[in-house]
C-alpha cells in the first residue's frame, strides 16, 4: 500500500500540482477527470517497478507521453490519456496468474479496464494495446502510440535503474536512504 503523495513525473522536477507551471496545467487539464475515478485510485495499492506504485508509473508514463506527442506532433491529450491507462490493470503481475504471459496479457487487459470506465478514441486504445512494442507483435500505428511506448520504457528505465543505485550506494554506506 503505498500513502507517499505523487508530486513529479520519475526523473522530472516539475511538480504535478504547481499550478503556475503552465505546462503542468495543460497536462492536468488533460487527465485530472481519469484522476478522480476510483479504478485509477487503486493503481496506487499495487507494486509497478521496485518501490514504484503503479499509479506512480502511470502518472510518469502519462507527463512524458504529453511531452513526447508534443515534439512529434502527436495529439498531446490523446497520448497522456492512453499514457494514464496503459497498465490499468489491478492484480499482482508478480503472484496472479493469467490466461497469456503478463508481457502479452495486460495491454489487453488495461484496454478492457479502461473502456469501462472512460470514452477512448481510436488513437487511444491502440496506444494502449500497443505500449508493449517490441514484444507487440507489429510496429506502433500512430504517433500517439509512439509517445507512449517511448514513455513506458523511459519511465521503467529511471523507476528500475534509479532504485537499484540506490541499493547499491546505500550497501557502499555512501547514502543512508
Ligand atoms: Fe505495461
Ligand atoms: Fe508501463
Amino acid at each position: 500500500m503505498y500513502n507517499k503523495p505523487i508530486i513529479h513525473a520519475a526523473g522530472s522536477k516539475r511538480e504535478f500540482w504547481d499550478e503556475n507551471d503552465p505546462v503542468i496545467r495543460d497536462f492536468m487539464d488533460c487527465i485530472k477527470d481519469l484522476l478522480e475515478i476510483p479504478e485509477v485510485k487503486e493503481l496506487d495499492k499495487f507494486h509497478q517497478h521496485c518501490n514504484t506504485s503503479r499509479l506512480q508509473h502511470c502518472l510518469s508514463v502519462s507527463y512524458y507521453s504529453y511531452r513526447i506527442a508534443k515534439k512529434i506532433g502527436a495529439d498531446p491529450r490523446e497520448a497522456a490519456r492512453a499514457g494514464l491507462l496503459h497498465d490499468l490493470f489491478l492484480y499482482d503481475w508478480r503472484t496472479q496468474k493469467t490466461p497469456e504471459h503478463h508481457a502479452f496479457y495486460h495491454p489487453k487487459a488495461a484496454l478492457e479496464n479502461a473502456k469501462r470506465i472512460t470514452e477512448l478514441t481510436n488513437n487511444e486504445e491502440r496506444a494502449i494495446l500497443e505500449h508493449m512494442w517490441p514484444l507487440y507483435h507489429g510496429m506502433p500505428s500512430s504517433k500517439e502510440s509512439v509517445a507512449v511506448t517511448m514513455a513506458d520504457k523511459y519511465a521503467a528505465s529511471i523507476e528500475v535503474v534509479g532504485q537499484w543505485s540506490r541499493l547499491c550506494l546505500k550497501k557502499l554506506h555512501i547514502v543512508r536512504s
